[in-house]
């Protein structure tokens, strides 16, 4: 089945907070991964499903959008922006953009994560089931940080749990819905709405169908620094689903422009984006590397992301870090365990450890 009869809904419209200093003047969907916009590896799977109208509900950074994709043509998708002056939430974010809905489902997705759904398969499900709206549930190994959704023998949603220390169920909201259109005329307007908190909620109070489609197809939620930077790894590496990568899969992707010394080792699904230098005998494993980045000789960069313009001197440690646009990291110095720093910040050589260093 292809879904040349449904729209589809993407919210992009958060401040990504959980993803500062990178979302300071880039909004998370845009963020480079793998070697493009985030949102690229996203469309790219609402195309392959058929998808052929897609609107975007922007608030956040609105213009940088329209900006990056224009009408979409260049993806084989027509690509309409809906701007909030106030951010809505998500439910308010999905009403907003109801003018501009064609079709009788429609598919609203998140617009940070990715997963490798079936996507026909959970519109049949909405379908079949004469769904009110249908949810992606997701099952995972730790669902504890997550809301919780459990469904009955029949597919439908009993309740819409908060995180809890002990979930009665493995299975968790995804954040991809089908909705019927008339559901998302019935949101209210002028204010803002959590779909997670009033709306699901609410049709569950009024009786509505509401189902849950349940899958163990590939998933993540690009919300984190780690994520991001693992979820990039994962799509160099071929394990996360994209038709958008600027290159094959395989152990790292290395931009056009960018310059790697043959004694270097980049492995674990990097990215060296364009314009950067990768030094003498530097190691990276698993890094996300930004456009004009210098890496000096010997240095360690592993499960970080190096922002734009960024400057790794010589045999310093990077480890588990989010480094700002522009930021010196002198030589020797050694960042670890989930440090952040903020763009333009220059640490002098040998000044910031996490060890002696002798
Ligand atoms: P954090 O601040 O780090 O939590 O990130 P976020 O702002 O993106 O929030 P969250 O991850 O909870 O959002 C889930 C999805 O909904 C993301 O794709 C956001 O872009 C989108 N979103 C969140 N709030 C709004 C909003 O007010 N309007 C619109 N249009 N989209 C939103």
């Amino acid at each position: 089945m292809t879904l040349n009869d449904v729209d589809a809904v993407v919210l992009v419209g958060g401040q990504g907070t959980r993803l500062r200093p990178l979302t300071l003047n880039r909004a998370k969907p845009l963020l480079p991964t793998a070697g493009v916009p985030f949102l690229a590896h996203l469309l790219s799977r609402i195309r392959a499903a058929g998808v052929r109208h897609v609107v975007l509900g922007t608030s956040y950074l609105a213009e940088t959008f329209e900006n990056e994709f224009g009408d979409g043509s260049a993806l084989g998708l027509e690509l309409e922006y809906v701007t909030e002056t106030e951010p809505l939430g998500t439910g308010g974010g999905i009403r907003n953009v109801y003018e501009k809905i064609r079709t009788d489902d429609v598919l609203i997705f998140n617009g940070d994560v990715l997963a490798g759904t079936d996507l026909a398969a959970v519109v049949d499900t909405h379908r079949t089931g004469g769904a009110d709206v249908t949810l992606h549930l997701r099952k995972v190994l730790d669902p504890r940080a997550y809301g919780c959704v459990p469904t009955d023998e029949n597919g439908r949603v009993q309740a819409f749990l908060e995180k809890t220390e002990n979930p009665p169920t493995d299975q968790i909201n995804a954040g991809c819905y089908v909705f019927r259109r008339s559901v998302i005329e019935s949101i209210a307007t002028g204010r803002p709405v959590s779909v997670e908190r009033e709306t699901f909620p609410g049709l569950l109070e009024s009786g509505a169908t509401v189902l849950g489609h349940v899958d163990t197809s590939y998933w993540r939620d690009f919300g984190t620094p780690y994520d991001l930077i693992d979820g990039s790894a994962d799509l160099v590496r071929g394990l996360a689903p994209s038709a958008a990568l600027p290159g094959p899969t395989g152990d790292s992707l290395v931009l056009d422009g960018a310059k790697v010394a043959a004694d270097a080792i980049v492995a674990g699904g990097s990215t060296v984006g364009a314009g950067s230098v990768v030094g003498s005998g530097a190691r990276l494993e698993g890094a996300l590397v930004y456009d004009d980045v210098e890496i000096g000789e010997g240095a360690v960069v592993e499960r970080s992301v190096l922002g734009a313009g960024a400057r790794i001197g010589e045999g310093a440690r990077v480890s588990g870090a989010v480094i700002g646009e522009r930021v010196e990291v002198g030589a020797g110095c050694e960042l670890l365990d989930g440090i952040r720093i903020w763009p333009d910040v220059v640490l002098p050589a040998g000044k910031v450890r996490f060890s002696a260093g002798v």
